[in-house]
């Protein structure tokens, strides 16, 4: 090396180890090097990611991760190939799919997915109990995550938040349903509600008739679920014989994927899966819960509100929840500045230490450049980012990740084949 005068100088050698005080600001030391490779790192070295190990060593304070992207920007691509290399270190996946796009990995590891149809032959019940997390690391109730769920539901149906008495006639027809320790269903539930008991009405000091009313609007909606469009999918006990064992589990919703209950559907998919996987997983295993397209959800404050209660729980069934999304605003679009919607998108994003920002048009990043605590350099710079090429914040830590995809996995992430007219 010469330098500007043209006298011979040495190379100046530095260890990877001392690399990020010699350059600082420039070189980052990185997540270190347990967990899967991801791809480059844009400022130097290969990028490794594991949420577990970064939880066991302090980094982040809870595993869960929220991927954002506009269309075709590679958000499913980096999903997929990131639970097959999990799998390696014998990690397990439940993958809500609404486009039916993860066939292919599933073939690879040699699983079917269950693919759910209105009128079809597989039934999930979204009220399977919930096995308890590890006691201690927080409050869980599963029998009062069963109610939260079913409220979520009805406000979800009903397009709007359930009255006080509304709450009372759901909750108290989910309790008699599952007396006996029968598991309740969506159908005992609604015919709870349409006739409830007298010791129902007894325990909050009212007349039979009076709780029939209380609860009709909730049992007339939740009917679609049972007898009307959407039957046949989470109408009645889950179906026996279903093979969770596997180390992959697709839940593949394409046929919903027009529907204009999707949100819904997706909910009561999410609410099976996370039951289901507590307890085939068991609390000690590490397993990731995938919502592919989870815009669907939070489009429903309802749902959403749900689905950020049980994020919050996911430490205590060492479950890692990953969410794929449109666009930032999503997790805003439905409210105003300091609406509940707002505050929702706050809770989720701070139960949700890894963040992976893909590109977003300049004006969505200004507006949620606090929401997400983006610096100004950042703001800039997410706009620009090419296909693959990400923005990915990790605890409080940024780094610019371009995705690698090896030749093996390109027969996985191509969702191009109708654009190119393969
Ligand atoms: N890192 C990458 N390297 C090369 N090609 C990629 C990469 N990421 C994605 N692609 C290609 O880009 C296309 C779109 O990717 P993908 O389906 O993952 O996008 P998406 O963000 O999930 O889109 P959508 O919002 O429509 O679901 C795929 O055909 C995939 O092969
Ligand atoms: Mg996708």
């Amino acid at each position: 090396m010469r330098d500007r005068a043209g006298f011979k100088v040495p190379a100046h050698a530095v260890t990877t180890r001392n690399l990020g005080a010699a350059y600082p600001l420039v070189a980052e030391a990185g997540l270190g090097h347990r967990g899967v490779l991801i791809g480059h790192d844009l400022l130097g070295g290969s990028f490794v990611y594991d949420p577990f190990e970064l939880y066991a060593s302090g980094v982040v304070s809870n595993p869960n991760m929220i991927v954002f992207g506009q269309i075709g920007r590679g958000k499913s691509s980096l999903l997929k190939t990131y639970l097959w290399r999990q799998a390696v270190f014998g990690r397990r996946a439940w993958v809500v799919d609404p486009k039916g796009e993860y066939a292919a990995l599933a073939e690879l590891w040699g699983v079917r997915p269950v693919a759910l149809r209105p009128g079809g032959t597989i039934r999930l019940n979204p009220l399977d109990p919930v096995a308890p997390g590890r006691a201690g690391l927080v409050p869980d109730d599963p029998a009062r995550r069963q109610c939260e769920l079913l409220a979520s539901l009805a406000s979800a149906c009903l397009n709007r938040p359930l009255l006080p008495r509304e709450r009372a006639a759901a909750d108290l027809a989910l309790v008699s349903t599952r007396s006996g320790g029968v598991v309740p269903t969506l159908p005992a539930v609604v015919a709870a509600l349409l006739d409830p008991a007298e010791e129902s009405a007894s325990r909050i000091r009212t007349e039979r008739a009076r709780l029939l009313e209380d609860g009709r609007d909730v049992a007339l909606e939740l009917r679609r679920l049972v007898d009307g469009d959407l039957r046949g999918m989470f109408d009645g006990p889950t179906t026996e014989g279903l093979d969770l064992s596997g180390p992959l589990v697709v839940l593949d919703l394409s046929a919903l994927y027009a529907s204009g209950a999707l949100g819904v559907l997706m909910a009561c998919a999410t609410a099976w899966l996370q039951a289901a996987l507590t307890r085939e997983g068991g609390p000690s295993s590490h397993a990731f819960l995938v919502v592919d397209e989870a815009w669907a959800i939070l489009a429903n404050l309802g749902v959403a509100r749900w689905l950020q209660a049980s994020w919050k729980l996911s430490r205590a069934h060492g479950v890692a929840n990953v969410a794929a999304l449109h666009r930032l605003s999503d997790l805003t679009s439905v409210g105003a500045a300091g609406s509940e919607q707002v505050g929702l998108a706050e809770g989720l994003l701070s139960d949700s230490e890894t963040l992976v920002i893909y590109a977003q048009p300049p004006g969505e990043v200004a507006k949620a450049a606090e929401l997400l605590s983006l610096s100004g350099t950042e703001v800039e710079l997410v706009p620009q980012l090419a296909r693959g090429v990400a923005l990915w914040k990790v605890g409080r830590r940024s780094f610019l990740v371009r995705h690698v995809v090896g030749a093996t996995e390109r027969a996985l992430v191509d969702t191009d084949r109708a654009m190119a007219g393969r």
